[in-house]
């Protein structure tokens, strides 16, 4: 490494794209990658999502889905930053994970498709940033296609996020008249398919390009001219504390796939985008420019080779540096633990790594040592970083042993498997019934599949369909207040949830229970 520490840190930017699928996640990462020189060809990201590429070792449902570990994070240098993209897969893979993986950034971009808006995956992504208070970019997407007029998905950001924005850029038409960019913050327009050297133009103090250029006799840029000026007069002030606090978030136009606006979006997005920010921990925030080396388990991904039960943890490192077989405490264990084999994430290849820095992310080969939410330290206190939240199930299964005899492992592999945070356990009040709650469906194909290879148990699972899930304050309540559309239940740690069939349910249940105070912790943070 040629810069010292504290540079290495410094330029590190690690973030994940949100966005609901189809917006562009996988075209802007390829086309991000091909600016960093972290892949040779577009595509290469495409192929390996739908599953062209080898992937002989991987676990059988991660073949089936196109899943592979050297999609989950993405390395590359530009301009003198080290950037870390983490993905957030959508769909049928979504996951807690999903959104764990948001707790090891330090800034989001979400991807909004221009004709869709803001959508339903979106909307649950961000608010598990807005919990967390990071910073997020917005790319509106797709300029090339008609979609909703700019002023419109502005509104749409105030109004369905409740986030301020600040376009850093304006469309100048779209769809089949997408003359262009108006950039505002790097004062000069950038033109759609115009060759390089005719691409930029000024802007001068006063707003405007040169008098005489074909694009001022345009309808369009006088358009986008108007609305600059309502921008500068009605809209918001641009602010470096906001963007840092997530409270406001500066937007971004472009298409993706032509590679439009993207590399002005990324040299602004490193500009101000966060270096690796200092956690909250038992003994008090720690600084990611701090020596010891620290950091924690945001995800477990199991079997990676169906002939040995390995998985590998993801650690995102908080603080000092790693260095390849070194020695961590891991306080819940209470042990020590070499770390010799590890590896980092570059698109194309997994390597050994031999050193990473806070805001990197390095995966440890695992046989069932950690945990979801497990802290590693070189340092002599021991302490832990702040508990990983509990992100509210939105399907659930009945769950039982296929087989009677074998209900020891049954239960072995369930309470493995919910302590290292694959699943979450719920039981039914008078029958003990055993469910498991899940925010995707895949955490159920993962369950059983680890059930079967890991713990040589075969399960049954009976479709629940999807719930509303509402924790109550207090310990005590009604136990004959459950029914069959509002379930009582309880979760590991014995505190009572109500599983409603729908939100008619959920209100008529408040209607006619006022004294039941109801809750749902992903909106407590
Ligand atoms: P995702 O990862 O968020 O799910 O989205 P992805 O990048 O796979 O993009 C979804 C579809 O949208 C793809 O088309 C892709 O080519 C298209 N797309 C992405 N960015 C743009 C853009 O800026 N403009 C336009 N017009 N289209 C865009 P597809 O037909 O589903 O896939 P493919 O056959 O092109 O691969």
């Amino acid at each position: 490494m040629g810069k010292n520490f504290k540079e290495e840190v410094l330029s590190r930017r690690t973030f994940a794209i949100i966005s609901h699928p189809d917006a562009g996640k996988t075209t802007l990462t390829e086309k991000l990658l091909l600016f960093g020189g972290a892949i040779r060809d577009a595509g290469t990201v495409k192929a390996k999502k739908t599953g062209k590429f080898a992937t002989s070792d991987w676990m059988e449902i991660e073949k089936q889905r196109g899943i592979s570990v050297t999609s989950s994070v993405m390395q590359f240098d530009y301009d003198g930053f080290r950037v870390n993209i983490l993905d957030t897969p959508g769909h049928q893979d979504f996951s807690e994970d999903t959104y764990r993986t948001l707790m090891a950034v330090d800034s989001a971009v979400m991807i909004i498709d221009s004709a869709k808006g803001i959508e339903e995956q979106t909307l649950k992504l961000f608010k598990v940033c807005r919990m967390r208070g990071i910073p997020i970019f917005t790319f509106i997407n797709k300029l090339d296609r008609q979609g909703k007029s700019p002023l419109e998905l502005l509104a749409e950001l105030e109004e369905v996020l409740g986030i301020e924005s600040y376009p850093m850029n304006w469309p100048i038409g779209m769809g089949k008249e997408f003359l262009g960019i108006y950039d505002r913050f790097n004062k000069r327009v950038e033109q759609f398919r115009v060759s390089d050297e005719d691409r930029f133009i000024p802007i001068s103090n006063e707003g405007e390009i040169p008098d005489g250029h074909p694009l001022t006799s345009s309808g369009l840029y006088e358009q986008t001219l108007d609305e600059i000026l309502l921008l500068n007069e009605a809209g918001n002030e641009f602010s470096v504390e906001k963007v840092a606090a997530g409270s406001l978030t500066p937007v971004f136009f472009g298409s993706a796939l032509t590679n439009f606006g993207v590399q002005t979006f990324l040299e602004s997005y490193l500009k101000f985008a966060p270096a690796p920010i200092a956690r909250n921990s038992s003994i008090g925030e720690i600084d990611p420019l701090g020596d010891q080396f620290s950091g924690f388990v945001f995800k477990i991904q199991a079997n990676m080779n169906p002939a040995h039960r390995d998985r590998i943890a993801f650690v995102r490192i908080c603080s000092g540096k790693f260095e390849r077989g070194m020695t961590v405490n891991v306080p819940r264990l209470a042990k020590q633990i070499k770390l010799s084999q590890s590896t980092s994430f570059m698109a194309e290849e997994r390597n050994t790594v031999d050193e990473a820095v806070s805001g990197d992310i390095i995966g440890l080969y695992d046989t069932g040592t950690y945990q979801i939410g497990d802290t590693l330290t070189t340092g002599k206190d021991n302490f832990q970083f702040e508990k990983l939240p509990q992100f509210t199930p939105e399907l659930y299964v009945r769950v039982s042993a296929k087989n009677v005899m074998k209900q020891k492992s049954f239960y072995k592999g369930i309470q493995q498997l919910v302590q290292e945070g694959a699943i979450q356990l719920y039981k039914t009040i008078k029958t003990d019934d055993y469910l498991l709650g899940a925010v995707g469906q895949l955490q159920f194909e993962v369950f059983e599949h680890r059930m079967r290879n890991e713990y040589n148990s075969e399960v049954l699972m009976e479709r629940m369909g999807s719930k509303i899930a509402r924790w109550i304050e207090g310990d005590t309540i009604d136990e004959n207040l459950s029914s069959s559309r509002s379930l009582l239940v309880k979760d590991r740690y014995g505190h009572y949830v109500f599983l409603f069939e729908n939100d008619f349910a959920l209100r008529w249940f408040q209607e006619k229970n006022p004294n039941v105070k109801l809750y749902n912790p992903m909106d407590q943070h």
